[in-house]
């Protein structure tokens, strides 16, 4: 799996450094050319004779004061690099990274390469623990980065816990395995829809239901996971994003969310329809608020276009739409029925009936039905392990 690539090794300031030796011996054992950056704090822990003396290449650390009047060209490096892989990584140089900060050689290569960066962390427990250190790594996450878990056991301070860099061995075993995953959407365009829609009746008051977006969510991160690019077009209610594949749309009413997915739609090469899309809206929204009159009112509503109905007409062969359906009673035939209506390739009912499953909770009980595979029922699981399922069978139809 490494024979041949081309790997930049970055050492930052840590005892764990002295790892980074054995490191980069594994490396080239492995047969990858080796290519080191360290930080200028690095240097106190282990010197830069005995990195390029193994790496078999000169090791570059500048930014720091010399006079050679030479500038390190960090855009080649990075560049060059096949992996870009920061074992030990400190606390530090993390938080740099994580908001872009580039005030030495290594910080502005990382902003300059393109190739896939492997992280590992080195550090003091409490350090590693910190919420800035965890927010950090998250960040880092959401970059599509691998940021492998720190080890236990005893630290240089004496204390014993988390903190310790991954050992080598152990290391290059997950680099190898994250390499060799493919990722399964790799450059396919998906549309979400999610959430609920809100239909105006007068400047404060709306017609809306209870869906909170989040299965639509964790289908957009399980979706990014497998490296596709992903449109949410999502309904009122709150989003966080963790990864950089997803570009999040914010609309309110069924009409702005059909504008915005008639817009891409032809475009996408599998769209989602898990929003919860009002089937009504009130025929004439009052431009003033409504004032309490008589004992009774009347809003007079008129039919929303159906979003996923409408894309199916347009839809192409090489398309695949995904439906969901919330029934309280003749589940199955009513799934089938919108399956066949709607021309969705695969449906997801969830029923209402199931404890667990539906709005709000962040738990779901689905079966899927597909055009082409028998029916699948799925055990209660969390929305996140839901909507993996829910992208396994979306890659047996679309492959
Ligand atoms: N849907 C849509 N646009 C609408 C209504 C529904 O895109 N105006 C999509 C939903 O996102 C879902 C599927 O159609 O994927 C089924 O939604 P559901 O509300 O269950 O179906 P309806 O056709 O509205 O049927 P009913 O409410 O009568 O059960």
């Amino acid at each position: 799996m490494l024979k041949g690539k081309k790997i930049l090794l970055g050492v930052c300031g840590s005892i764990a450094a002295y790892k980074s030796a054995l490191l980069v011996r594994l490396l080239i054992k492995a047969g990858c050319e080796v290519r080191v950056i360290m930080t200028v704090s690095a240097k106190t822990f282990i010197t830069p004779l005995t990195l390029s003396t193994l790496s078999k290449n000169p090791v570059v650390s500048a930014f720091e004061k010399d006079d050679r009047g030479q500038w390190e060209n960090h855009v080649e490096l990075g560049l060059w690099a096949d992996l870009f892989l920061i074992a030990p990584a400190s606390a530090n140089t993390m938080a740099k990274m994580a908001h872009g900060l580039c005030d030495n050689l290594l910080t502005a290569v990382y902003l300059s390469a393109k190739c896939p960066v492997v992280i590992a962390p080195a550090m003091d427990l409490d350090m590693y623990r910190h919420p800035a250190t965890r927010q950090n790594l998250k960040i880092l996450q959401s970059f599509g980065h691998l940021v492998l878990d720190a080890e236990h056991g005893e630290l240089a301070s004496g204390l014993v816990g988390e903190g310790r860099m991954a050992e080598p061995e152990h290391l290059l075993q997950q680099v190898e395995e994250h390499l060799s995953k493919k990722k399964r959407f790799e450059g396919k365009q998906v549309l979400i829809t999610a959430g609920p829609t809100y239909e105006k009746i007068d400047p404060v008051r709306f017609i809306g239901n209870h869906s909170s977006g989040k299965m639509g969510l964790a289908l957009a991160h399980a979706m990014a996971s497998e490296g596709a690019r992903i449109h949410l077009i999502a309904g009122p209610g709150q989003y966080k994003l963790e990864s950089e594949l997803i570009a999040l749309t914010h609309v309110s009413s069924a009409d702005e969310m059909y504008n915005e997915v008639s817009a891409k739609y032809d475009q996408t090469d599998i769209a989602i329809f898990a929003a919860a899309v009002a089937d009504y809206r009130p025929i004439a929204p009052a431009e003033e608020k409504i004032k309490k009159t008589g004992d009774s009112m009347t809003i007079e509503l008129v039919k929303n276009k159906d979003i996923a109905a409408e894309m199916g007409k347009r839809k192409a062969k090489s398309q695949v739409n995904v439906g969901f359906a919330l029934e309280t009673e003749k589940e199955e035939q009513y799934a089938k029925e919108k399956m066949d209506k709607k021309k969705f390739d695969l449906i997801v009912l969830n029923s209402l009936n199931d404890n667990g499953a539906g709005f709000s909770v962040d738990t779901n009980k689905i079966t899927i039905f597909s055009v082409d595979q028998p029916k699948r029922h799925f055990e209660l699981k969390s929305k996140q392990k839901v909507a993996e399922d829910i992208v396994n069978c979306i890659h047996e139809t679309f492959k």
